[in-house]
């Protein structure tokens, strides 16, 4: 991974193809600057303008932004809207009709495309399925599903009746699964009866039987099974339904709810550096505008274009753009089930080639592997395949260090495609701070400059702004419509988390450290100022992962660090203290198992650490505190040259300095 030493002095530019800036939603720094401009001068103006240009409004709004009660911002407040509307019966009233509105490709290659009058006909069925069971507006409903055509429809379902989702990842346990199903307060999940990666078959199903035995799940009264495999599973009569069977005798036509802009179109859990993980809250007019606009400014997509994001639906990126923003601004989109290795690591390059990708969406961490994998096996090389669709390429999720970006722009791009380095989080609900294709002249590990409206700044602990070429804490000055509403059931965690009276009140954290080049003003994110870890663009809290490997039954003690990871980015590195012996050699590495896959059950396999380290004790200062600090230069490998005078017991670094 490149330092931060060596993003500051990263000199290479490159500007956007002249092509592309002739024709660009946003073309060049002149049209750049004038929205800025446009914002700065009249920011409710602004974004009213927008949101009335962009969305269709059932009944219009006629107050824009409403601070009355900061910082909970509210939106359009006195509009409404629905956001399936927009994704949906808009293309079918504009001429996009019979446009392919997803390709789905499945993971062992079979091709499902489906037209946007087909897309809404599903939707509009299964929607009436949820609500002959009851589900209303306002309900909530978890989705546990895989890649799929039938996860956007349950997602754009839900939209539709005003049910407010919540999409868990299937790769999260029984347990993760359950504590949100209770937080959230759910009355039905939706699932697949199986997953399939990588040609294998893993339960998704099951895991929601067991997140079932768990307990506290009692406000759920249906589960909706989506049939992926024909897999054996349990059924429990009265309370399981085949989502087939629920949407075949269904009318194919279903009146949209209209919400206020402000009702939640859904829940995401994501983790915080303290206690269990939050469940960010979005708004329904705020969120979709934004997903929609992005679209077109960050990836200036046309009528014509191919849009590939290769995320999850799990993740907040593959709400955005792949359940929302894509279908809200009536392209065509791919969606994906599998993973980019099998079955082989030229899966993505083909893919690119056969369904003639225009724009590439992915996170550095898989463009990492892929270098890897082309380095070690030629025929997998992206010059193996005829990549000359592609228009556009974008990065998302994690820090993308300027090897990989070169490889990218080079390999994948052939120097003619603008990569698009998207900086954001759940918390923002579209990007905040990215190169336009058609405007930005693109640094390589640099996400540039904040879109128009959006106030981003670097500022030290006090609020005060720091002149460009010092590094920072990352805020934004001004509520944008796509931001967090709140925590949900935690507000006071809401307002401390992201609203600190520290930072006034008013001016919101992202958790983010940052620096401006003191040239050009481009931001660079330098990493979390928190103990929340990126692996593989996946987000965890450290303390998530000890409070996990502490309820284990041997363990007395643990701290989770993050080390800098080749691939990953960022890999999960523990250092546990056992209530027994220290162990060594084989029963070391036999105990580190059996915690690794214990975090695995409790949290899910992204939250395993790579590496486990035991020691009798952990460094501690004289007054108990664990010092991390010397846990992550440990964890690197690096000799300790800070000061430990105020460490108690300066022998346990010895022990804790190699990997079993
Ligand atoms: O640290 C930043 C990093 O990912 C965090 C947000 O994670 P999450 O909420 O899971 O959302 C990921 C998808 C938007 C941020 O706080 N991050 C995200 N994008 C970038 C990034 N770091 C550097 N550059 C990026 N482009």
């Amino acid at each position: 991974m490149a330092d931060i030493q060596t993003l500051k002095e990263e000199s290479r530019v490159f500007p956007p193809p002249a092509d592309m800036m002739k024709h660009a939603a946003i073309s060049g720094m002149e049209a750049y600057q004038a929205l800025c401009d446009e914002a700065e001068r009249d920011y409710e103006g602004f974004w009213a303008r927008l949101a009335r240009e962009n969305l269709s409004w059932q009944t219009p709004f006629t107050k824009t932004l409403d601070e009355s009660d900061a910082p909970f911002y509210k939106w359009f407040s006195d509009g409404k809207l629905n956001v399936s509307y927009n994704c949906l019966d808009r293309n079918l009233d504009n001429g996009n009709a019979d446009k392919t509105a997803i390709i789905f490709e499945a993971d062992g290659g079979e091709v499902t495309r489906l037209t946007y009058r087909e897309l809404h006909g599903r939707v509009c069925q299964f929607a009436n399925g949820l609500k002959s069971l009851g589900i209303r507006k306002g309900d909530r409903v978890v989705i546990y599903m895989p890649m799929s055509v039938e996860g956007v429809v349950a997602m754009q379902a839900c939209a539709r009746i005003g049910a407010t989702h919540s999409v868990v990842f299937g790769g999260f346990s029984a347990k993760s699964l359950q504590e949100r199903i209770v937080d959230a307060g759910a009355v039905a999940v939706i699932t697949a009866d199986e997953q399939v990666r990588g040609g294998k078959h893993l339960p998704l199903k099951a895991i929601v039987d067991d997140a079932f035995a768990l307990g506290g799940c009692d406000a759920v009264r249906n589960v909706v099974v989506y049939q992926r495999t024909s897999g054996k599973i349990n059924w429990q009569q009265g309370r399981d339904l085949w989502m087939h069977e629920l949407a075949a005798s269904q009318p194919s036509a279903c009146e949209p709810e209209w919400v206020d802009a402000e009702h939640p179109l859904f829940i995401l859990y994501t983790s915080g550096s303290t206690g269990t993980p939050k469940g960010v809250q979005h708004s329904s007019g705020g969120y979709l505008l934004w997903a929609m606009l992005t679209m077109k400014w960050t990836f200036d997509v046309k009528p014509s274009d191919v849009f590939w994001c290769t995320a999850d639906i799990g993740w907040v990126t593959g709400h955005s753009y792949i359940a929302y923003g894509p279908l809200a601004a009536g392209c065509t989109e791919v969606v994906f089930e599998g993973v980019p290795t099998y079955p082989d690591a030229g899966r993505f390059w083909d893919m690119i080639a056969r369904h003639k990708v225009s724009i590439f969406y992915t996170a550095p961490t898989a463009i990492r592997s892929l270098i890897k994998a082309a380095d070690a096996n030629p025929a997998v090389h992206p010059d193996r395949y005829d990549l000359s669709s592609l228009r556009l390429l974008g990065s998302v999720g994690e820090p993308i260090n300027p090897e990989a970006w070169m490889w990218y722009y080079k390999n994948i791009g052939h120097e003619k495609c603008p990569i698009v380095d998207t900086f954001w989080q759940t918390e923002t609900g579209g990007h905040m701070i990215t190169p336009l294709p058609g405007a930005t002249p693109m640094v390589p590990g640099s996400c540039t400059l904040p879109l128009p409206g959006i106030m981003a700044a670097i500022v030290d602990e006090t609020g005060q702004d720091l002149p460009n070429g010092q590094g920072g804490i990352l805020v934004v000055k001004r509520p944008w419509p796509s931001m967090i509403r709140t925590i949900w059931n935690d507000p006071a965690r809401f307002r401390k988390s992201y609203f600190p009276e520290e930072l006034g009140g008013k001016t919101y954290l992202a958790g983010d450290g940052a620096i401006r080049n003191k040239d050009t003003g481009y931001f660079t994110i330098t990493g979390r100022i928190d103990d929340v870890l990126n692996v593989s663009g996946h987000r965890m809290g450290t303390m998530e992962i000890e409070s996990a490997l502490v309820a284990h039954p041997m363990v007395a003690e643990a701290a989770v660090v993050g080390k800098p990871d080749e691939t990953t980015g960022e890999s999960i590195c523990a250092f546990v203290v056992l209530k027994r012996p220290r162990p060594e050699g084989d029963e070391a590495r036999q105990i580190a198992k059996e915690l690794r896959d214990w975090v695995g059950k409790e949290i899910g396999p992204i939250a395993k650490p790579k590496e486990l380290r035991f020691g009798d004790n952990l460094p501690k200062t004289r007054s108990g505190k664990i010092m991390r600090r010397l846990l992550r230069v440990l964890a690197k490998g690096e000799e300790i040259t800070q000061d430990i005078s105020t460490l108690e017991n300066p022998a346990i670094l010895e022990q804790l300095k190699h990997a079993i």
